[in-house]
């Protein structure tokens, strides 16, 4: 098991920044109502201000992150009342429509309650990004959809969910309650908002029918503030262009379109000179970038995201704050060295708050002491 300061250290470290960031008065009676509550219930509340500002220092800390220019737009919504799966749900279209806005993309986190002293999960989502397509399987060992959904695509048909065989049915939602087993809710259609993918020259690729999701909602990571562990605070930004157009429909373990585009670009894929597959990335990005402008829906490339971290990293200076950053995730996946960002050296170190993996919510953990909440960030 890891091991943490006490929580009243945490807290302390946590509350300490929060003032002196937000120049609010009165730290040192917060600091003893804390401490006196920790020694009375092993635990604390943060107040709403103090939750929404923490989820926004989450965010600034995110190692993996090239977005995090815009930290402090981050709309916090805070649902630590909910008591029901339904609550959740509901919590979840109305975080949607909060979010999407028809296009005008709004970075939004939504907070359920926290993780109890005695380890118990009030709320869990099983989902890993709330908005997914499913994968199915064919009897002749290919397959139709999402590959990276195939696992969660069958604890869904598991507990009866069928999908309607496209290559793009939107996954439900699983929500399980105080360790209890999932409950599968269907997101409403009308609240998803899709972009149908087309090329300014190359009418054939709008004849493939593809499409993807406009929000980019991720709903599996834990929310650290001050020792507080939040196992279920899903939250949203807007797009950059490559993780549709390189990775989501590109990667091998995705849609693995770039044979395709190649075939239909008429490339010779037997001549190493081609350079195929970039070719094929390339029209793919124009598509995505494409499609998402003329369907007004928010949208960055790579080249605007990493001159946008280049001006977070000279803020975060400016403030007296070290940034630490992953490079091998900052860096996008398509002309690596004409971006700034490749020709920094980053120091990877995880700062509190944060976001951490958990383990898949179908797995149990090896052990019971294992803690399931592991810190990498
Ligand atoms: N790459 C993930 C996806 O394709 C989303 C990760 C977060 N991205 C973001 N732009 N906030 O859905």
């Amino acid at each position: 098991m890891t091991s943490h300061p006490p929580l009243r250290k945490q807290a302390q470290a946590f509350l300490e920044a929060y003032y002196a960031e937000t120049g609010r008065p009165g730290l040192s009676d917060r600091l003893a109502a804390v401490e006196a509550e920790i020694a009375a219930t092993a635990t604390y509340t943060h107040s709403c201000e103090e939750v929404e500002h923490g989820a926004r220092m989450a965010w600034r800390n995110s190692n993996r992150c090239i977005g995090r220019l815009f930290w402090k737009s981050l709309a916090v919504v805070d649902r630590r009342d909910v008591s029901t799966a339904e609550d959740v749900h509901r919590a979840m279209v109305d975080h949607l429509a909060m979010a999407t806005q028809g296009g005008r993309i709004r970075p939004t986190l939504t907070v359920f309650p926290a993780l109890r002293p005695d380890g118990s999960v009030p709320v869990r989502i099983w989902n890993k990004h709330l908005i997914r397509y499913a994968f199915h399987q064919l009897p002749d060992g290919k397959g139709i959809g999402d590959l990276a959904q195939s696992e969660f695509t069958n604890i869904c048909r598991r507990m009866g969910w069928q999908g309607e065989g496209t290559p793009f049915d939107i996954l439900p939602l699983l929500v399980s309650m105080e360790g209890a087993p999932p409950r599968l809710f269907e997101l409403p259609q009308e609240s998803v908002l899709e972009v149908p993918i087309s090329h300014p020259e190359y009418p054939w690729l709008a004849e493939m029918r593809l499409k993807w999701h406009a929000v980019p909602l991720i709903s599996d990571m834990v929310l650290e503030i001050g020792g507080i562990r939040y196992p279920a605070a899903p939250f949203n930004g807007w797009y950059m262009v490559t993780e549709v157009g390189s990775r989501n429909l590109g990667d091998e373990s995705r849609y693995n379109l770039l044979p395709v585009l190649a075939e239909r670009m008429g490339l010779d894929r037997d001549a190493p000179s081609v350079l195929w597959k970039d070719r094929a990335m390339v029209v793919l990005n124009e598509a995505v970038r494409h499609s998402y402008d003329k369907a007004g829906v928010m949208l960055t490339d790579h080249h605007e995201a990493s001159e946008q971290f280049m001006r977070f990293m000279r803020n975060e200076e400016a403030a007296g704050r070290p940034v630490t950053a992953d490079w091998a995730w900052i860096v996008p996946p398509m002309s690596a060295s004409a971006l700034t960002v490749f020709h920094q050296k980053f120091d990877d170190a995880v700062v509190s708050p944060n976001f951490f993996y958990a383990d898949d919510a179908w797995r149990k953990p090896a052990t019971a002491s294992r803690c399931p909440f592991h810190q990498t960030a």
